[in-house]
């Protein structure tokens, strides 16, 4: 059988992070090419099927490899490979860290000129002929450089977004207080949560209120623990409460009102930190309410101030597994910069 290709998509400098857990999953697979945002790797000899990655944090998408083109005479070659009625998502590799775009920046700018070129089309939006279900193959036709095209198949599952490249289409809403209102959202959205059994949130590391806006915002109650100062929005808001003061040092008589059903944690600490002061507030949580602690679910973040944390991730979550937390689906969300989510759906 022919060699087969394929490729990982990522934030822009994960691609590091992306060799090391496709080498974990898959050791016979040789990295090939690599752009910021982009990696692809080679199966020699290739399956008869393509291999399915199942524990990809830092993969956004991963897919296989059908082709590519480095000059635009070659294009209208490469999108006759997708079949008629197939769902085709064109979209460019990630050339900005989240959040730090350039003014003026346009998401899948360069496919989308490309594609308005080709279908004579004015509107630069990017193709998305019909919506993927889940378990069926979507094409992706992907911007790497000025002119390298290349074109993928991926099959689309639980937690993917729907939209080209698994990206999420969320906008911070103007006066939202941090950019992890984006996170939470996206969270919400790619893993739809039951929202049934949740009124009450502890939030560690709330300041300023991003998170927090997006939970009151669902009609959440929140207190949230943070020595930084709250945006004063949300500090007013009746169903806030605001303990100010390390994680670490939390005591029972300030949780006496706070019986959760969720944590969401994002403090800007290294996870060896962090992951100890998630253990105490637990610890306090358990001895106060015993069998009747509500938590359910955790919304986890977990910085990587360095690249090198990432090896040390599996550590990390047999850490949260020890605390309570499990089920555990780790994830970059598009809207992490150097860090990655966890959810816990379940606690115990
Ligand atoms: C990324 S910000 C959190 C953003 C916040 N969730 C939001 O939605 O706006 C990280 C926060 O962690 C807080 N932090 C750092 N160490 C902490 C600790 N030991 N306990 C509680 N919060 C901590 C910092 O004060 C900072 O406000």
């Amino acid at each position: 059988m022919n060699p087969r290709f394929y490729f990982s998509t990522c934030q822009a400098g994960a691609e590091k992070a992306v060799k090391a857990e496709i080498a974990a999953e898959f050791p016979g697979l040789r990295f090939a090419f690599s752009r910021p945002g982009f990696v692809t790797f080679k199966e020699e000899p290739g399956n008869a099927m393509p291999l399915v990655l199942s524990r990809g944090i830092f993969t956004r998408l991963w897919g296989e490899v059908l082709g590519q083109t480095k000059e635009r005479a070659g294009l209208p070659a490469l999108l006759s490979l997708v079949p008629h009625g197939a769902t085709l998502h064109c979209f460019d590799r990630d050339t900005f860290e989240p959040g730090r775009e350039p003014e003026g920046f346009a998401p899948n700018g360069n496919v989308a000129a490309i594609m308005s070129q080709i279908t004579g089309k004015e509107d630069p939006a990017p193709a998305v002929s019909g919506r993927p279900v889940v378990g069926s193959p979507v094409y992706d036709l992907i911007w790497v450089d000025d002119f390298h095209l290349f074109l993928g198949r991926h099959i689309h599952g639980a937690f993917m977004s729907g939209s080209p490249g698994n990206r999420m289409d969320l906008a911070l809403p103007e006066g939202a207080p941090s950019r992890a209102w984006l996170k939470i959202e996206e969270a919400l959205a790619r893993f739809k949560p039951s929202m049934e059994q949740a009124r009450i949130v502890l939030e560690v590391g709330c300041a300023p209120g991003g998170a927090t806006t997006a939970l009151l915002g669902r009609g959440l109650q929140v207190t949230g623990v943070d020595p930084q100062f709250m945006d004063e929005k949300v500090l007013s808001d009746s169903r806030f409460a605001h303990i100010r003061k390390p994680a670490r040092f939390l005591t029972a008589d300030e949780l006496r009102d706070c019986n959760p059903d969720w944590i969401v944690m994002d403090m800007s600490i290294q996870p060896d930190e962090a992951l100890p002061e998630l253990a105490h507030v637990i610890k306090v949580l358990r001895n106060l309410y015993r069998e009747n602690l509500c938590l359910r679910q955790g919304f986890l973040t977990l910085k990587l101030n360095d690249w090198k944390f990432a090896a040390e991730i599996p550590r990390y979550l047999e850490r949260l597994e020890s605390i309570g937390f499990k089920e555990l689906h780790p994830v970059q969300l598009c809207s992490n910069r150097r860090e990655f989510f966890v959810w816990a759906p379940r606690f115990e």
